[in-house]
Parts: C-alpha cells; sequence; structure tokens
C-alpha cells in the first residue's frame, strides 16, 4: 500500500469531451476510497500558483455530460523549467498533496514524467486527447466525440455539396495523426483521405477523381491538418481546381468546433473507468504510468512509450476508403 491519503487532479494541453466524467470518476472514487482530493486549476500553470480548489461529491455533480473542463486548462512555459517545477512540488507538498493524476495529452505526460522522477512523486495519467495519438490505450478520451462531431458536421455538408454538384475538401483536427481524418473518413463516406503517417499519391489521388462515377452528386476528400503532401485544404483545392476546372470546388476548416459539446457516452464511460482504475491503482502503488484500455482491459503503459507517437495507422482501415468510395 502506499500510504496516500490526498489525491490532486488536473488538466492540462487541449481539452477534450470527457475530461469532465474523468474528474468526476477521480473526485469520486477517491472520496469511495476515503481519500482527500483537491482539483488544481489551469493545468501545471496553476499548479505553480497554487490554484487548488477541495473538492467534494456536489463539486463534480452533473459534469459528466459537459464538454471542456470545469479545472480549466492550460499549455505551461514555467513548468519546462526546473524553477518552475520546484515551485509546483512546494505548493503540493504545502497542501499535503501526495499524488496526482494527470489529465492530458502527451505534452501533459512529459511534464508528469519528469516531474514524477525529479520528485519522486506518484503520478497516473489518464489520455485526455481528441487526437488518440497515445500509444498503450486503442482510444483516448475525447477522441469519439471528436469524430462524432466531425461526422455530424460533414453529414451536413454533403447536403449542400450533394445540392450544388460541389467537391468539397475538408480539413479537419489530429495535429500530426491522422487518426480523426481516418475514422471520421470511413464514417462520412469520403471519396479520399489524407493524412501525415502515408505518403499521399496526387497523382493517383487525381486519377481516381477522373474515373469515379459520373453521377456522382458530390465529392468530399478529407485533410489532416498535419499533411504535408497535398499542402493542406487550401493549397489542395487549387491543385484540384486546376486539373478540374468543372468541379465547384470549396475548403471548409472545421477547428474548434470538433472538440467542444457533449461527450459521447462511449467517452464518458472510458472516462469513468480510467478515473476509477486511476485511483486505485495509486493506492495499490503504481506510479509514473498512462492508464488506457486495450482490448477492453485496463492497460498501464509508462509515460515514456505512452508519448513517442508510435500509433500505427490500421492499413485495412486505410484500404476501406479506397473500396469503398467507388
Ligand atoms: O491536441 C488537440 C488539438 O486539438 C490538435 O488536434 C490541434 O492541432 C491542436 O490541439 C490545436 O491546439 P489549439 O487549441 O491550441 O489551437
Amino acid at each position: 500500500m502506499s500510504g496516500i491519503k490526498k489525491i490532486g487532479v488536473f488538466t492540462s494541453g487541449g481539452d477534450s469531451p470527457g475530461m469532465n466524467a474523468a474528474i468526476r470518476a477521480v473526485v469520486r472514487s477517491a472520496l469511495y476510497y476515503n481519500l482527500e482530493v483537491v482539483g488544481i486549476k489551469r493545468g501545471y500553470e496553476g499548479m505553480i500558483l497554487g490554484e487548488f480548489e477541495d473538492m467534494d461529491r456536489k463539486s463534480v455533480a452533473n459534469i459528466i455530460q459537459r464538454g471542456g473542463t470545469i479545472l480549466r486548462t492550460a499549455r505551461s512555459a514555467d513548468f519546462k523549467t526546473k524553477a518552475g517545477r520546484e515551485q509546483a512540488y512546494q505548493q503540493l507538498k504545502s497542501r499535503n498533496v501526495d499524488a496526482l493524476v494527470a489529465i492530458g495529452g502527451d505534452g501533459t505526460f512529459t511534464g508528469a514524467k519528469v516531474f514524477g522522477e525529479e520528485f519522486d512523486f506518484p503520478i497516473l495519467g489518464l489520455p485526455g486527447t481528441i487526437d488518440n495519438d497515445l500509444f498503450g490505450t486503442d482510444f483516448t478520451i475525447g477522441y469519439d466525440t471528436a469524430i462524432n462531431n466531425v461526422v455530424d458536421a460533414v453529414d451536413r455538408i454533403r447536403d449542400t455539396a450533394e445540392s450544388h454538384s460541389r467537391l468539397f475538401i475538408v480539413e479537419v483536427m489530429g495535429r500530426d495523426c491522422g487518426l480523426i481524418a481516418l475514422r471520421s473518413g470511413i464514417g462520412v463516406g469520403a471519396e479520399s483521405i489524407f493524412i501525415p503517417e502515408t505518403k499521399t499519391d496526387m497523382e493517383a489521388m487525381m486519377h481516381r477523381l477522373e474515373i469515379s462515377r459520373k453521377d456522382k452528386m458530390s465529392k468530399i476528400l478529407i485533410v489532416a491538418e498535419g499533411e504535408g503532401d497535398s499542402g493542406g485544404a487550401v493549397e489542395l483545392a487549387e491543385r484540384v481546381k486546376q486539373r478540374f476546372p468543372q468541379y465547384d470546388t470549396r475548403v471548409s476548416i472545421l477547428g474548434h468546433i470538433q472538440r467542444g459539446g457533449k461527450p459521447t457516452c462511449m467517452d464518458r464511460v472510458l472516462a469513468s473507468r480510467l478515473g476509477v482504475a486511476a485511483v486505485e491503482n495509486l493506492i495499490t502503488g503504481r506510479r509514473n504510468e498512462m492508464v488506457g484500455l486495450l482490448n477492453g482491459k485496463i492497460a498501464f503503459t509508462s509515460f515514456d512509450h505512452a508519448i513517442k507517437h508510435n500509433v500505427e495507422i490500421n492499413k485495412d482501415l486505410f484500404k476501406i476508403v479506397d473500396i469503398l468510395s467507388l
């Protein structure tokens, strides 16, 4: 047993739908196991400045359905410095916080790894990012909501594209990872998807547009924001226009609409399971790992490994787009 009495919980980096469900799960399970729990505002930034708030059952009532994060979030430059981390440590000590649950993505876990090692501090991480770019979990908290947000938006675009017989190039989020584009692309029946993990054969793509059914009223191409070969949505649109002047081409960049809104049930359940597992495993002495879900089971991955960006693209999924879009 770890002897932990008080847990701090915080969210950091880009927010993701389901973070509130994760906070709720951490707070309620900590109380269930007779631990005290404090919420730390604005991630590492608030930790440095001592923005702490005692949490009870009521502080997390009616938040499971809300997007964003009630603890707010930030990206902290100061936490990257030794002095900043030292100050954060002193703040935690002064409030008797003896373990942390960090909810976020790769930046959050990079900070958690350094801090955990430097001060021998127990931390477990929950994968909270819409990008799904962490190794050691099949899905991150927020990814399912984000891809459903994309599907909702592109379904609407499809309606108007169909009415006007237009070709739409839709840019989706994902920083340098194409997993949002890949799944949502299949979900909307995209004609083509462009992701950073695979080399885009522009000629082949143009050829596919050429031979695709002439009676298709609309065409949707999904481009991940970090994809470089096509030059991004705007440049790709120029290339398509030059080659196919007969197409009425439009660009739509979905942006942060993808990251907001109510979390899906999948994300709420994932966040709840991982939040409970984090508290239970801090109690038994686990530390410096991310808690994820692999093949339906709770799994632990070192922070180091989780952030290595070695999430593989499922080639079968990629091929499905080609097969089904003709
Ligand atoms: O990591 C989540 C994410 O939404 C990425 O998909 C995107 O590239 C980035 O954050 C946008 O960051 P910001 O909200 O700071 O513009």
